[in-house]
């Protein structure tokens, strides 16, 4: 099992070229983490130049098409990530289903999409708040894993899975570290019935209100393998702690 903490910036609708020099920061500090994998996702304007540039972090987009090309006007599909020099894409966010409507199907083909072109592939799912409180959160979770992982590709290492409870994100509501364990084991479980002894690679992070606070506790749990980091990425020194603490983390 791959045991290299994947420490991933999503920085949503945020930034600017005025940004720049966040990333930068971030990519010369993380050189000094070669245990920890570091990623940003930035909006898709600034990939080209943040790409450029990057020497030991990971470029990715927040979202692709399910087409290569075509009359799709405002999208951008995952051959332009790529050619834009993005090493990942992130598909299904709850922000994105919930924004543009995409479905389980709609994701898992964005995946496969994101894999053929060379990407690496991060799938979210997480629950509302609503489904939580109705005792359903495991089966909407396990559901969302089965429909939207793709099909088992050449190189299963090259997927992650991101376990977002939509009702911590951006909300300083963290979820309880026993309660991500119990959903990451979850969600293994249900790798394990999809893909079989392969679906052990496939690292599985937390998202959700992560900061430089509570990152130690929840990324030193069992079966957390990384972090998806929203509203703490945008600056080089709160992304920077969450960096430190998976590399802390990882040597206890
Ligand atoms: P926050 O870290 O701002 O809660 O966002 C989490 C998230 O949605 C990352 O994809």
């Amino acid at each position: 099992m791959p045991n290299r903490p994947y420490i991933v910036g999503n920085w949503k609708m945020n930034g600017t070229r005025a940004m720049l020099s966040e990333a930068r920061a971030i990519d010369r500090a993380a050189a000094r983490y070669p245990g920890v994998q570091v990623a940003l996702a930035p909006p898709f304007t600034l990939i080209a130049a943040m790409a450029a540039e990057a020497q030991a972090i990971g470029i990715g987009g927040q979202d692709c098409h399910t087409a290569v090309k075509g009359a799709h006007t405002g999208d951008i599909s995952a051959a332009m990530l790529a050619d834009a020099g993005a090493k990942l894409a992130i598909v299904g966010h709850s922000e994105r289903r919930g924004d543009h409507g995409e479905t389980d199907a709609v994701v898992k083909a964005k995946a496969e999409v994101a894999l053929a072109q060379g990407l690496g592939v991060i799938v979210c799912v997480g629950e509302t708040l609503a489904e939580r409180d109705a005792g359903n959160a495991e089966a909407v979770v396990k559901g969302q894993v089965a429909a939207s992982l793709p099909d088992l590709p050449e190189e299963p290492q090259r997927v992650a899975v991101a376990y977002e409870p939509v009702w911590a994100i951006g909300t300083g509501r963290v979820a309880a570290v026993s309660d991500v364990i119990a959903m990451h084991r979850a969600i293994r479980a249900t790798l394990t019935q999809a893909w079989g002894a392969e679906g052990a690679k496939v690292r599985i992070l937390y998202g959700g209100s992560v900061n430089a606070e509570n990152a130690g506790d929840l990324l030193a749990a069992e079966g957390v393998g990384g972090a998806l980091v929203g509203g703490a990425s945008l600056t080089a020194e709160s992304f920077l702690a969450i960096v430190a603490a998976a590399s802390s983390a990882r040597e206890e």
